[in-house]
């Protein structure tokens, strides 16, 4: 199967049901421009004519779609109602428009038999590339965006997913329309680059609480998600040609971010206590900032060790080099009790920390966080500003009040219990069918773990033969920058219920069976 056929569309996508209901006139919608040219041999009638039935054969006018009376349009156009009254004859005659007694004029549901509408064209989008057409080089080294078979699913062990069957969204709407009913709703002018004060408050004190984050609201910004967080402080921190540690494996899409800041890649392996700093001081000490997920490592697992975690505040105190941690997902720890931030730690205001909504609520509100150090606060903003401005506004409002009234802890809580049942789940089925050929990793905490397969497999091949069988696995080397140290599978355990973990691992096993 070509690589176009996966992108972005699954075989697996759940079907929505259609609504059964007949098609309805559209009272407004957009017309086309009608530029007359007055000089023309063509009638200005036929000019009319022509650019109706173009826009209606094009489908840039839906069928049943109204259009202006001959009154309207004439007035508009400046010219008599009589050229227009002659193309809309002409239209109606064959078929193209209809006309519902005093209700006005629209387009025909059905088009006339020598436009059957499996022949509806769009006009051609030019695809002339000629001439010089220069991209930035930073751009060009991207890897593209064309989604690998694993990446374009939805279904058993999706990484990334969350139970979303389980979100309160009663009580979301109940916020949501609280805002949406009030004046309060959306200020119309603009806002502060750094987010809410009051969302930045409520997200403070939860991180003083919970996370041990030394901040205050005022350091606190407010972006899309984690990414975003990743490239503003790559915007501020770094220039083209810095040198930045990256774990290894690491998280690809945090590789992007200081691939597009021009940065030099250093890969830093990891073990069971985290990011390996002595190895990253032999193979580059003086780099400018490291990146890091210390609370469960992306994607193996490991919780960064407390002397790990000492020797990379000094390290960056040392060389002057900026901590960038990514605490992704520490919400969810079921083995032992949750660890302090690194940003907790730091004496010297070195660490960057980077929050996010997208495991505790759901990934495609884009709501996320980031403290930034008191004397960088004004660059972050000043940053911002050159980016998006500002965030949206409805989503920290109503977030605000979700954590003010109780309702993220209460979600927390669930969730947790929720998680823990379906990690057991998901780690007894491995053990059930692949006994101690599979090493199951990384399942203390968060919403995913690592199974790593027994030698002589490809990951890529395993993943690719399961995503047909609808199992949603990453393969571990593309995690890896440099040549991959393990072959195994990254499963997502977040949003599979658990009558589906067992099935989805036998169809795995079948599916590594057939590659055997
Ligand atoms: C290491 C890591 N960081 C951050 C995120 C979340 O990113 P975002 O907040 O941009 O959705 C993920 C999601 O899977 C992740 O694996």
């Amino acid at each position: 199967m070509g690589s176009s056929e996966w992108q972005f569309k699954s075989r697996f996508e759940p079907e929505l049901p259609v609504p059964d209901v007949a098609p309805r006139k559209v009272a407004t919608g957009f017309l086309p421009v009608i530029a007359l040219d007055r000089k023309s041999s063509t009638p200005l009638h036929r000019q009319i004519y022509d650019i109706y039935r173009a826009a209606i054969v094009n489908g840039n006018l839906a069928p049943l779609q109204k259009i202006p009376s001959s009154r309207a349009l004439a007035a508009e156009l400046r010219i008599s109602r009589i050229p227009v009254l002659s193309a809309y004859a002409q239209l109606l005659g064959e078929g193209y428009l209809e006309s519902v007694g005093g209700g006005g004029t629209f387009v025909s549901k059905s088009l006339p038999d020598r436009f059957p509408s499996s022949q509806h064209r769009r006009e051609e989008t030019p695809k002339v590339h000629s001439g010089p057409r220069p991209i930035s080089s930073r751009s060009a080294t991207l890897p593209s965006f064309i989604g690998a078979p694993w990446l374009v699913g939805r279904g058993a062990f999706t990484v990334g997913q969350v139970a979303v069957e389980h979100f309160p969204f009663h009580v979301w709407l109940r916020l949501v329309s609280r805002y949406y009913k009030s004046v309060r709703a959306a200020p119309l002018y603009f806002s502060d680059p750094m987010g809410s004060k009051d969302f930045r408050s409520s997200i403070a004190k939860y991180l003083r609480t919970v996370r041990s984050v030394k901040c205050d609201a005022d350091q606190i910004m407010v972006v899309s998600g984690s990414q975003q967080a990743l490239d503003v402080a790559a915007r501020v921190l770094l220039d083209p040609g810095d040198s930045v540690w990256l774990e290894e494996p690491g998280y690809s899409l945090s590789r992007r971010v200081f691939m597009l800041a021009g940065c030099r890649l250093i890969p830093v392996p990891v073990d069971q206590e985290g990011l390996n700093v002595a190895a990253g001081i032999r193979l580059c000490k003086n780099a400018r900032a490291a990146y890091v997920t210390p609370s469960h490592q992306f994607p193996l697992g490991a919780t960064m060790s407390s002397s790990r975690r000492h020797q990379l505040l000094e390290w960056a105190q040392q060389v002057g080099a900026w901590i960038i941690e990514d605490d992704y997902d520490s919400e969810y720890r079921y083995e032992s009790s949750p660890i302090a931030s690194l940003q907790g730690l730091d004496r010297n205001s070195r660490v960057i920390y980077v929050g996010t909504f997208s495991k505790t609520l759901y990934p495609s509100l884009r709501v996320g966080y980031v403290v930034i150090p008191t004397d960088l606060v004004d660059r972050f903003a000043a940053t911002r500003l050159a980016m998006d401005v500002y965030p949206s506004d409805l989503f920290q409002a109503v977030l605000s009040d979700f954590i003010n009234e109780g309702h993220y802890s209460r979600h927390l809580r669930r969730t947790s219990l929720l998680y823990r049942e379906r990690r057991e789940a998901l780690v007894n089925a491995i053990a059930e069918q692949f006994g101690s050929a599979v090493q199951v990793q990384g399942e203390q905490s968060g919403l995913h773990l690592v199974a790593t397969l027994p030698e002589g497999l490809d990951d890529q091949q395993v993943a690719k033969r399961a995503a047909a069988k609808n199992v949603w696995a990453w393969p571990l080397s593309t995690c890896y920058l440099g040549r991959p140290v393990l072959q195994g599978l990254v499963l997502g355990f977040g949003s599979t219920p658990l009558a589906e973990v067992g099935p989805a691992i036998r169809r795995l096993n079948k599916a590594i069976d057939e590659l055997r």
